[in-house]
């Protein structure tokens, strides 16, 4: 079948695209990517090619006449939960308006298959331990409202048009491919791992943490790191899932297990062997205290089994990634 990944040049985009060329040979990959965020570097010399944006409709509409796409593996947001406090139009603008001229251009084509790429910042501060695909979205940034917005446009699609969509509610995504040849590269970078390592890298003298008054163990905020690998195969079972008549539905992609920021730079620490320094600093606005995924609807509808459960593992996969590109792509 043919994929489209919109985003296939992004940190998550590049490894599932990595994903479909390794494991699925009887599939076909074709990318749309602005390479706003997303790195020319990191896309697969065996995938389908589109520079371009996808606000724009008519550039979108030729990318679905020239292919005959199956299904639509969506990746392409802006995602900083800082950043959308300070831009939030530019957050509905790219998420919510490009959702709404993807849909349209879906609809034109006759193609009516989306996975799409959803966040744990739909949920916002909540007052569970671990949040299930019912827990009340109550989202503290713009960033998280775009995502739920880009939700209920799915589901109004499908209600009234006969999409299919599968929502993906990633957690904390953490980690690089094995070959270490593709990772997490943003620049300016905001993301806790790579920053953390960016200390053993000598790119920084320490780490700031964002707050130590959170009401947590230890104070500082709690997030579930889920590996890069795990999630990508959540996608593409999503995508079987779909093609195979599966009906409209959310999931949580986590693992059930929180680390707090504190926990993140010591286990960095063993990882490096690095006497990694950090120094508090006031709160980041939109960070909810604590975000930890029930992933059992995955398990059970998905049949997703997690093979990666240590954040160390994470953290030793980004490492490996760092080492080889300490600037980046
Ligand atoms: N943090 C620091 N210092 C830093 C960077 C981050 O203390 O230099 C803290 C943050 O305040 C937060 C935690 O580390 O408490 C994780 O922060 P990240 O920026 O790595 O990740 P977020 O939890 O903010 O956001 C990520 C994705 C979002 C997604 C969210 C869901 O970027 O897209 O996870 O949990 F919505």
């Amino acid at each position: 079948m043919k994929i489209l990944v919109i985003g296939g040049a992004g940190y998550i985009g590049s490894h599932c695209v990595y994903s479909i060329i390794e494991n699925r040979q009887d599939d076909e990959v074709i990318i749309v990517d602005n390479l706003a965020t997303g790195h020319k570097e990191a896309i697969h010399e065996k995938a389908k090619f589109y520079h371009g944006d996808i606000t724009d409709a008519v550039f979108l509409d030729k990318v679905f006449k020239e292919n005959k796409i199956d299904v639509v593996i969506h990746f392409a947001a802006k995602s900083l939960v800082g950043e959308s406090m300070e831009k939030p139009l530019e957050y509905f603008r790219n998420n919510v308006y490009g959702m709404q001229v993807l849909l349209e251009v879906m609809h034109a084509n006759n193609v009516k298959k989306i996975v799409f790429s959803s966040s744990a910042a739909t949920y916002g501060d909540v007052d569970v331990d671990v949040i299930s695909e019912d827990t009340p979205t109550n989202p503290t940034s713009p960033y998280g409202e775009s995502k739920l917005i880009m939700e209920k446009m799915m589901k109004w699609c499908d209600i009234c048009l006969g999409f299919r969509f599968v929502s993906l509610r990633y957690f904390n995504v953490a980690g690089a491919h094995s070959s270490g040849e593709i990772g997490e590269a943003h620049n300016p970078e905001t993301h806790l791992i790579p920053i953390v390592l960016q200390v053993p890298l000598k790119k920084r003298d320490h780490v700031s943490i964002f707050g130590d008054d959170y009401p947590t163990f230890d104070g500082t905020c709690i997030r579930d790191y889920i590996h890069i690998e795990d999630l990508i195969d959540a996608h593409l079972r999503a995508v079987d899932y779909l093609m195979n008549g599966g009906k409209s539905d959310i999931f949580n992609l986590g693992t059930s297990k929180g680390n707090s920021v504190k926990e993140i730079i010591e286990k960095a620490k063993e990882v490096t062997n690095y006497p990694i320094k950090s120094e508090v600093v006031g709160r980041r606005p939109g960070d909810p205290a604590t975000l930890v995924a029930s992933y059992d609807k995955a398990s059970k509808v998905l049949g997703w089994k997690i093979k990666h459960t240590d954040v160390k593992d994470m953290i030793s996969s980004a490492w490996n990634f760092h080492k080889k590109h300490p600037n980046g792509f």
